[in-house]
């Protein structure tokens, strides 16, 4: 999709307005994404990395759906994300018990010691430039205790496959989709952008071809090379590089072909 999309504008921007739009759908359009399980598979990654400690920051935390498992099991979270509308989102489930902070990676301040920092669910991607990446995990470093954890998910290239032909998620009997804007083969780090709207369901008597609440997402696809030469400027060393399809669970090594996540473990070089 490179070449139709225009590549100017800083991702933050782009990621704000898309996400101050969607915040009040997001659950239902990641309903199908079982975080308890997931967290839980990360963990052992994280766990056989080495972690210690129960100390997070979720770094686009959205609307709460990365961090609560972790609450869940105990650990003290700081949460950021640079959607103000997200975190009243999340903020509606935690009252005070997790600081929620409007920041944005790119420039992220330093709330304390963790002993991970974790950005979940392709929050990576809506940097929109190897320069936004880079500067986000400087950032992340720079909020690691002395042995803390850094991992964090990129889409791989067969999610923007999928987008370009249309998905459609359903859930107590409305529709969600996700449609790319152009058609054809994604090219390694190129943009990408795609829909996201809900349909009338049945028995609405509406046009099932109406789009509501449409929300406008542009990523980027980072490959592993400059994921790995991001994270050397950034200070950090990778420990370990996974793959991960619709199933959640991390596994090596990672494949383009099946996996449609690769995920990210390093900490402080
Ligand atoms: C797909 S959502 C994932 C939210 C949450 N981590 C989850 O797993 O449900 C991506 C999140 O990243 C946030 N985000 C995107 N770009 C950002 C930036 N530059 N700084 C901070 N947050 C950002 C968005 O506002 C959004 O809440």
């Amino acid at each position: 999709m490179t070449g139709e999309v225009a590549t100017t504008g800083p991702g933050g921007d782009w990621a704000e307005r898309a996400f101050e739009a969607m915040a009040p759908l997001y659950d239902d359009f990641t309903a199908h994404h079982e975080y308890e399980f997931w967290t839980a598979e990360l963990l052992k990654v994280l766990e056989r990395e080495g972690l210690t400690g129960r100390r997070l920051l979720d770094v686009g935390c959205g609307t709460g759906k990365s961090f609560l498992p972790m609450l869940q099991r105990g650990w003290r979270v700081v949460g950021c994300d640079i959607s103000p509308a997200m975190l009243d989102q999340a903020r509606q489930k935690v009252d005070d018990a997790v600081r929620l902070e409007i920041a944005d990676m790119r420039e992220l301040p330093c709330f304390g010691e963790f002993d991970l920092v974790w950005a979940l669910d392709d929050a990576v991607n809506y940097l929109l430039s190897v320069e936004e990446l880079e500067a986000a995990l400087a950032g992340m470093r720079s909020n690691l205790a002395p042995s803390g954890l850094l991992l964090f998910d990129v889409n791989e290239l067969l999610v923007y496959g999928f987008y370009a032909e249309g998905v459609e998620v359903e859930r107590d009997g409305r529709r969600f989709f996700f449609q790319g804007t152009a058609g054809g083969k994604v090219e390694p780090g190129s943009l990408c952008e795609f829909l996201c709207y809900e349909t009338p369901g049945e028995g609405e008597g509406r046009s099932a071809s109406e789009r509501r609440n449409v929300s406008v997402h542009r990523q980027r696809h980072f490959t592993e090379a400059e994921v790995l030469a991001a994270l050397d400027r950034a200070g950090l060393e990778c420990l370990n590089v996974y793959g991960q399809s619709t199933d959640g669970i991390p596994r090596q090594p990672l494949d383009g072909a099946v996996h449609t996540k690769a995920v990210y473990v390093a900490r402080a070089a």
